[in-house]
Formats: structure tokens, C-alpha cells, sequence
């Protein structure tokens, strides 16, 4: 992204990095802002970040109380299981009166009703678009363009390795096959069971219905099938769709099952690599947005187009200042 900052400046972005902290390697502080060309070469060499001060600061808790900035940008890694440490870190760059643009699952799937309270009880952004479909504007496109709609249903392939490798399957490799191309193309892990288990699209389907339905879904509510439990000699035609279903009493139903898609379904086109989801609603329909093979570029959009958001909602904020 650094190489559109043009474009950036002109949606009202200029930004400057004032502090970076990794696991392994440290943190960098400096409120002038840090030579991101250095930080990288430094990270790529495996090189301990030191900050301006010629010290090695602690943890990341201690580096959100001293980071001089507006924004917080959360990548840790994901926890399924508590959202952690990532909810911690969400939650104190708010608490400190930061905007925060997160891409990790855990902390809107675990905690998203919490999180997101505490944000507009200190009036402050949290968004999160990477979180899911690496960036397409799934969360953008129902908050800008349809306010007065009600999402009575999601239905979704959120899983681009599991698409990847069903996809290959229909031209006829075999999963061990698919799976290897997986991991050298740099979608797999080498553990892939997060994604051919159905946690990856079950943390996605939970953010998505916290947010969109405004439900308070937790990943361990959501009915999953594993890969194991797919029909055995299944030709392809099978897709891992995600699914939550608003009922007329109010309960929701959330899974990730292995389903065959018709031809003619709206989701079969997003093949390999892809992701899409389609939401039910009341007074549009179906309404469906896709991307065609995501990669890290697209991530990194996502947390672009969200900063533009929280650098839009700090220039409303300051009118509103000055109006009272
Ligand atoms: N890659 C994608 O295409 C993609 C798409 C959508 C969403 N996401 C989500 O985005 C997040 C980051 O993904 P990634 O692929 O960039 O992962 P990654 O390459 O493993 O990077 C994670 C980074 O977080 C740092 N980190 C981990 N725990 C930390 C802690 N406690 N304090 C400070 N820093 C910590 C790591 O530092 P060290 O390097 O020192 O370990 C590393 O720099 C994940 O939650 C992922 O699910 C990724």
C-alpha cells in the first residue's frame, strides 16, 4: 500500500506510523514517526525493532499505554478459543481513547457485542473489515448503503482453502494433492485443520452475524462438520457453506456444513480461491457480494479502506466539536 499514498491522501489519509510491537522481535516507538523501509528490512533480517530511545520495551499491553496515536492497528495472530491477546489490546487502545482497525477474528467473533459497546461508549472507531473475505466491504456496504434494512439470514463460503481445495477435487485431484498446492501458494498452513474443520468459517460466520444480525453468537454455538464428515466419494459439487438463519421467535441457527451447491446456485461461481456471502433481508432480498482469489494485497486494503473510515469519523468528530 505504501505505493499508493497518493491516492491514500486524496480519501483524507496521510498516516504516520508512531509505534510498531512484535512477539519476538520488540517494539518501536517514535512519535515523529518510524522509517517504515528501516522497520521492515529490520523485521525481514529477524533483527530486534529498538525504539527511539535505544531500549527494548516490554510487553504489548506496556507499548499500547505508551504509543503516542491516534489508531491502534491489531494483526496478532488468532485464539479461537478467547480472542486473546487481541481483545486486550482492543480493548485498551479504546479504553485510552484510541480508534482501533482490527484483522483478527477472535476478538469480534468472542466479543464483538462487548467491544463494539465500549467503543461507542468512549466514541470511538472499531472496525474490521480483513476480518473476513480478506477485505471485501461486506461490513462497509451494510453500514453505508443499508441503514434501515434488517439481515434476517448469511449464508457464505468464507473458507478460501477449503473452496481451493473442493474446487480442485472437481477437476479431479485428490485432497492430499489439493492440499499441497494449498500450502505452496501460501493459503494452507501446514496444519490445515483450522480451515478444512470449519474454525476459520466458523469465526468468520461469527462476526458476521454479531455484526450484521446484531446477535451475540459464540464459535462454540455454531453447529460444525468437519472434513471427515463430508460424503465420502463427494464429486466436488460440495462446498463448506457457512449459514446463520434469524427464526420468527427470535433463535438463531449457526453452522458450517459440507453442502452441495447447485449450478445455478448464486454462490457456485466462487470457485478456487474465492469467497462470497449472501444476506437475506427483508427489504432488498438477497443481496450477495464476492471476491475473486484474495490475497494479502487485498487484506491490507481492508485495513486502508478502514482507516479512511476512522480518519472520516475523527474529522466529523472535531466539527461536532466546534459546532458545540
Ligand atoms: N494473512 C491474511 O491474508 C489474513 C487475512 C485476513 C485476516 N488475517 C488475520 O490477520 C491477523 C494477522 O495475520 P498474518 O497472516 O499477518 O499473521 P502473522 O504473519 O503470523 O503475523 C502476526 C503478527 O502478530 C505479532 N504478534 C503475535 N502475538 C503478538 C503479541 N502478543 N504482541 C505483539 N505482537 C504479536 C507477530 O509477531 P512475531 O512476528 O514477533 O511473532 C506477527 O508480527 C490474524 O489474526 C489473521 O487471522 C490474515
Amino acid at each position: 500500500m505504501l505505493g499508493h499514498a497518493d491516492r491514500l491522501a486524496h480519501a483524507g489519509l496521510v498516516p504516520v506510523v508512531t509505534g510498531i510491537a512484535t512477539r519476538r522481535l520488540g517494539s518501536w516507538l517514535d512519535p515523529d514517526g518510524i522509517d517504515l523501509a528501516a522497520a521492515l528490512e529490520a523485521t525481514g533480517r529477524g533483527t530486534w525493532l529498538v525504539d527511539a530511545s535505544g531500549s527494548r520495551s516490554g510487553t504489548s499491553e506496556d507499548f499500547i499505554d505508551l504509543v503516542s496515536a491516534d489508531v491502534l492497528v491489531e494483526t496478532t495472530i488468532l485464539d479461537r478459543v478467547a480472542g486473546e491477546p487481541a481483545t486486550t489490546h482492543v480493548r485498551r487502545a479504546l479504553q485510552r481513547g484510541m480508534d482501533v482497525v482490527t484483522t483478527n477474528k477472535g476478538p469480534i467473533a468472542c466479543h464483538g457485542q462487548a467491544l463494539r459497546a465500549l467503543a461507542r461508549e468512549r466514541g470511538r472507531e472499531l472496525r474490521f473489515e480483513s476480518t473476513v473475505m480478506d477485505g471485501c466491504p461486506v461490513f462497509s456496504l451494510v453500514e453505508r448503503t443499508m441503514p434501515a434494512v434488517r439481515i434476517e439470514g448469511i449464508r457464505g463460503i468464507l473458507n478460501s482453502t477449503s473452496n481451493y481445495v473442493t474446487s480442485r477435487m472437481r477437476s479431479g485431484d485428490s485432497l492430499a494433492a489439493a492440499l499441497d498446492d494449498a500450502r505452496r501458494i501460501g493459503v494452507a498452513e501446514a496444519d490445515a485443520s483450522n480451515d478444512l474443520d470449519g474454525w476459520d468459517a466458523t469465526m468468520k460466520l461469527c462476526c458476521l452475524a454479531n455484526v450484521l444480525m446484531e446477535a451475540d453468537l459464540a464459535p462454540e454455538a455454531v453447529s460444525r462438520e468437519d472434513w471427515r464428515e463430508a460424503p465420502p466419494g463427494a464429486d466436488g459439487a460440495w462446498r463448506q457453506v457457512a449459514l446463520a438463519e434469524r427464526h420468527a421467535d427470535g433463535t438463531l441457527d449457526a453452522s458450517v456444513r459440507w453442502r452441495p451447491l447447485r449450478g445455478d446456485d448464486v454462490l457456485a461461481p466462487f470457485d478456487g480461491l474465492s469467497t462470497a456471502v449472501s444476506l437475506r433481508t427483508d427489504l432488498l432480498g438477497e443481496v450477495t457480494i464476492g471476491i475473486r482469489d484474495p490475497g494479502t494485497d487485498q487484506t491490507a486494503y481492508g485495513i486502508v479502506g478502514d482507516l479512511v473510515a476512522v480518519a472520516q469519523a475523527r474529522i466529523t468528530r472535531a466539527r461536532l466539536r466546534e459546532e458545540t
